[in-house]
């Protein structure tokens, strides 16, 4: 079955005052690190964000270290050299690999049902859930067609994706001892990278909030003015 339907995970960061798990985020840096970087990049990520506030907050001297492990091109020098948190971190090494910066906002797993949105409001969009399965949706069906091996996964839409499945049990090992099952790794690091696509959210709930407040006060504001305006005309 291609496309299956993908369940809702309890991310700590919906709902409209849901938040990112600094711990989850560090985790998931480290899988994506460890094995998602060997071919997928993150260009449009700051390496100096990771010691960001709401972020996986890195302290300073571990995130100038961190950066040290990338390469990246010097248009001054005509070389490549080490990275500084000022530079971003590299594109995909593998052509065919995908830029995962934005990713968990390019993909869904909720929609309808009917085209009304509806477990899309209750569950947002899903971008993380779907990473997260397509990581563990394997089938173990492979074949080759044109030239090109092909992996069968329940959850891509197009049933065959030309990734192999990238992760089998305790492929990382959690400094904080927590699980290192397929699954977890893979919603540590579908986490990650909802952080690296919405790196933002928090203030954006935060605004989102104290706008939703201001505008019930005017509400009642307005209610009240316009009760007395029109309290003389009978
Ligand atoms: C595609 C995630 C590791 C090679 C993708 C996609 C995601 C993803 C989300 C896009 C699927 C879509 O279009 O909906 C990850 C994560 C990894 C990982 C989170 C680490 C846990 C790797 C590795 C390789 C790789 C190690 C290379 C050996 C590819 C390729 C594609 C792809 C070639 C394009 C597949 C296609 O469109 O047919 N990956 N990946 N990935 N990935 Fe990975």
């Amino acid at each position: 079955e291609k496309g299956a339907p993908i369940e809702n995970i309890d991310f700590s960061f919906d709902g409209p005052f849901g938040s990112y798990d600094v711990n989850q985020l560090q985790r998931g840096l480290q899988v994506y690190t460890e094995v998602c970087s060997a071919c997928h990049g993150l260009k449009y990520v700051p390496l100096r964000t990771l010691g960001d506030e709401g972020g996986p907050m890195l302290p300073e001297e571990q995130v100038v270290e961190y950066a040290k492990q990338w390469e990246v091109f010097d248009a001054d020098l005509d070389d490549f050299r080490e990275a500084t948190p000022v530079d971003h971190f590299p594109e995909s090494g593998l052509a065919t690999a995908p830029d995962l910066s934005l990713m968990a906002k390019k993909r869904k797993a909720f929609s309808g049902p009917y085209g009304l949105g509806i477990n899309q409001l209750l569950y947002g969009f899903g971008g993380a859930e779907y990473i997260s399965a397509l990581l563990h949706g394997y089938t173990g069906e492979e074949k080759t067609q044109a030239g090109v091996t092909l992996y069968e996964n329940k959850y891509f839409e197009g049933g065959w994706l030309a990734m192999g499945p990238p992760l089998y049990e305790e492929a990382v090992e959690f400094a904080d001892g927590s699980s290192n099952s397929i699954e977890a790794m893979s919603e540590d690091v579908a986490a990650f990278l909802m952080w690296t696509a919405e790196p933002k959210m928090a203030a954006r709930k935060q605004a989102g909030f104290a706008g939703v407040l201001f505008l019930t006060l005017l509400s009642v504001l307005l209610y009240l003015t316009n009760k007395r305006l029109w309290a003389n005309v009978k």
